[in-house]
């Protein structure tokens, strides 16, 4: 994704400074939830209806009770999402058994290549725990939006496909109850998430 996608995106989740931030880029509408947003806590997570890269259908509820490291990214992404990945399973790694607790998910926003059987490939190449979400364009367009999550297809024709996708590079922690806790961004260390993940309750 490009840069200016990435910060637009961060600042975006912060709200408050952000709207001026997101207004300055010219290319995104401003979302409404981020001038109701009166108290700065951001307002991430809510229902979805995905399918996971074993082909079975998995809602929010599924995963009731757990903490969930959710992060949104499509499958042919050269270095971003692998990066983030590699952070969340080497902080679950890191973590060690209480990390049981803690169910890493990756979430495609590419669901025309991301098929289940290609997310099952894609996923176990960094955790044997993380599960690979896919499902219609409709519904993971549904999901990115109640993660407040950016993503835009951009023709791409110098390389292997027709198109990449700029996408937000954002991995959120959600609570047991299903709520927003915190999120990491690119640039948080693996030591600062292994550290956060270790201090769960
Ligand atoms: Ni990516």
């Amino acid at each position: 994704m490009t840069k200016s996608g990435v910060i637009a995106a961060i600042v975006g989740l912060v709200g408050g400074v952000g709207v001026a931030a997101l207004v300055l880029t010219g290319s995104l509408p401003m979302p409404s939830w981020l001038t109701s947003n009166s108290t700065g806590t951001a307002l991430v997570g809510g229902p979805f209806e995905l399918v996971d890269h074993t082909g079975a259908e998995v809602t929010e509820r599924d995963f009731h009770g757990k903490y969930m490291l959710v992060y949104f990214g499509f499958a042919h992404c050269p270095d971003i999402c692998p990066s983030a990945l590699q952070v969340m399973s080497a902080a679950l790694d890191q973590v060690g058994a209480s990390a049981d607790k803690i169910v890493p998910i990756f979430i495609s926003v590419d669901p025309e290549r991301d098929t289940p059987e290609l997310m099952a490939a894609y996923v176990s190449a960094f955790h044997p725990r993380l599960r690979g979400l896919t499902g219609s364009t409709e519904a993971v367009a549904s999901a990115a939006k109640a993660y407040r999550v950016f993503y835009r297809k951009v023709a791409d024709p110098g390389s292997t496909s027709d198109y990449t996708i700029d996408h937000s590079s954002i991995i959120y922690l959600m609570g047991p109850d299903g709520r927003f806790v915190t999120h990491f961004t690119h640039g948080t260390s693996l030591d600062v998430v292994t550290q956060r993940l270790k201090s769960l309750p």
